[in-house]
């Protein structure tokens, strides 16, 4: 057996639906493989604080079904210190844990990464955030069922909208991406979509409603990313609309945190198992400082340096998709 004996998991940042399918598969495979797995509970500030658990077999029994994280996640002030990194090592060291495994999104990495500089940790990263913004990867844990949630909720939405003949400004998560609002968009028929990545033009958004849409006789969608750009989120985009004309029937939906939680769907229960084995299989190839992602449908290997650096970008041809099918 090689030097490393022992597994620590945890999550960090904003959950995710299918961060537990990932604790449990690297609970499994790291059993699996002959070793130990422990559970690091709240994220970094539990790694400070000790809050540790051996995690056995079933432990992670009956939870891949379910959203949140048993583990439970936090975002961490006293990680991002030099004192708290070194208290964080320390309490690996008294554990005897060898290895770290954190599903999170960028910012998780990013401390990860000074972990592995400063103490020569081996970690590795699974990317579990619902915003899909992570470079290196085509999809993160908990996006697609954010995505379906978004959809479901867009869908009941149209059929109010249509009976009244209103104008929706529907706002998704994405506070500094537009993955969730564009998928969103295209796949509810929205009539248009506001996303951060791309200044609103309010000249062009308001001729194209006045083209598409009559308050008398017809409804229209508009998604808005919670981080569109310097206009504001959706209440502030309806209100510039409203006072443009007054005649239009506008309400706004904020659809907030219940995109976050949720049963995770089978891609991404799928995806979490995949990245949460492979995670294990990697730390076993001695790699560290690495997010585990999927490209082409296969699994890659990101250094944390690509990822926290780079920003995905948005699919162009998507963006140009929801004009099209909305003339
Ligand atoms: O998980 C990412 C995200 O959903 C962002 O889109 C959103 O802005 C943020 O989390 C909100 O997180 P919290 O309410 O936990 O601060």
């Amino acid at each position: 057996m090689g030097k490393i004996k022992r597994i620590g998991v945890l999550t960090s940042g904003g959950d995710s639906p299918g961060m537990n399918a990932a604790i449990r598969a690297v609970v499994r495979a790291t059993i699996y493989n002959g070793l130990e797995a422990y559970g690091i509970y709240g994220g970094y500030q539990g790694l400070i604080e000790g809050d540790i658990k051996e995690l056995k077999k079933s432990d992670v029994s009956n939870i891949i079904q379910r959203g949140g994280t048993i583990l439970k996640s936090a975002r961490s002030a006293e990680f991002r210190t030099l004192e708290g990194r070194a208290k964080a090592a320390q309490m690996l060291a008294e554990y005897k844990i060898d290895a770290l495994v954190v599903i999170g999104g960028d910012g998780s990495f990013t401390g990860a990464r000074l972990l592995i500089q400063e103490h020569d940790i081996p970690v590795v990263g699974v990317p579990g955030t619902i915003d899909n913004d992570l470079f290196g990867t085509d999809w993160t844990i908990g996006y697609d069922t954010a995505v379906n949630t978004a959809i479901d909720a867009v869908d009941k939405i149209k059929d109010t909208a249509s009976a009244h003949s209103r104008l929706f400004f529907v706002e998704v998560m994405g506070r500094d991406a537009g993955f969730i609002a564009l998928r969103t968009a295209i796949a509810t028929g929205a009539e248009a979509v506001l996303v951060p990545e791309v200044e609103t033009n309010f000249k062009d958004l308001e001729a194209f409603l006045e083209k598409d849409y009559n308050p008398k006789e017809s409804s229209a969608i508009v998604i808005v990313a919670e981080g569109n750009d310097k206009s504001g989120g959706a209440y502030s985009i309806a209100e510039k609309v409203a006072k443009e004309h007054p005649e239009y029937d506008i309400r706004v939906s904020v659809l907030g945190h219940m995109q976050r939680g949720g049963s995770p769907s089978q891609a991404d229960r799928v995806l979490a198992s995949q990245l949460g084995a492979a995670a294990v299989e990697a730390l076993l190839d001695d790699q560290k400082s690495i997010m585990l992602g999927i490209a082409n449908k296969s699994i890659v290997h990101v250094p944390f340096n690509k990822t926290i650096k780079h920003t995905k970008d948005l699919n162009p041809e998507f963006l140009e998709l929801v004009k099209v099918l909305s003339t």
